[in-house]
């Protein structure tokens, strides 16, 4: 199993009152394998993924995520870092691309992190790019992309380290159909061919019918 997450709790403290997202959500995810996450707007699903990408951590005392064999918080933060750095790719529901940088420098950012040489990895962000089909936007900023543009950005670089762990916020939110597509047979051909997991979440009931399973969070657990 490549994801293994169990009873995975999270509760948010507001001034008045609190919120108990997650109530013992499970979920293991096998080598090859693509899993849709759906779920009504509010249910948890961003928390969820935040959870398994080692972002955000369950609440104390409560769950386990082991991703490709490592048990996530039980593991340093620096060994942590590292780790997602290395293994998971992780694209943002609001993709969180760095302004101040180009697009090929927000591909290439999690590879210069992981201190991998630069001219194979800016070989891979430019092949990656174009995949995605962004190629010819490469010196722009992000501010000067549109938000489908961003959004296939963050999803070249979520695959720049060639992470064993995929892990997508809506990756195709705002994309039209065609691109959303050409997207998503990207993303399943990656997982497929290499023996890696995908975890996406997704609105859209025909993109969760493509993946090999779907699961609905409903009152805080995966059914
Ligand atoms: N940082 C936070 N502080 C307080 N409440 C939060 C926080 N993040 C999310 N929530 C609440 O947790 C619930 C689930 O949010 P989220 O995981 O974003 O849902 P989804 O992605 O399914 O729409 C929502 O009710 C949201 O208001
Ligand atoms: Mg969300």
């Amino acid at each position: 199993m490549l994801i293994e997450a169990e009873n995975l709790h999270k509760r948010y403290l507001l001034k008045r009152s609190e919120v108990h997202v997650l109530r013992g959500a499970d979920l293991r995810v096998a080598s090859g394998e693509t899993v849709a996450i759906i779920g009504r707007s509010g249910a948890g699903k961003s928390t969820l993924l935040h959870i398994l990408g080692g972002i955000d951590r369950p609440d104390t005392g409560s769950g386990k995520v082991r991703i490709d064999g490592e048990d996530l918080y039980a593991l340093s933060g620096a060994k942590r870092t590292r780790m997602r750095s290395d293994r998971i790719g992780f694209v943002f529901q609001t993709y969180h691309l760095l302004n101040e940088m180009d697009v090929l420098e927000n591909v290439m950012l999690p590879a210069r992190a992981a201190g991998h040489p630069q001219q194979p990895s800016r070989k891979r962000a430019l092949e990656l790019l174009d995949a995605v089909g962004v190629a010819d936007r490469v010196r722009h900023t992000p501010l000067e992309l549109s938000g489908g543009e961003q959004q296939r950005v963050a999803i070249a670089r979520a695959l720049i380290n060639d992470p064993v762990v995929v892990l997508a916020d809506e990756p195709t939110g705002n994309l039209d159909v065609e691109t959303g597509e050409s997207v998503l047979r990207l993303l399943f051909t990656l997982t497929r061919d290499r023996g890696h997991a995908l975890v996406m979440v997704t609105h859209n009931d025909e993109i969760a019918r493509t993946c090999d399973r779907a699961m609905r969070l409903v009152d805080g657990r995966l059914v």
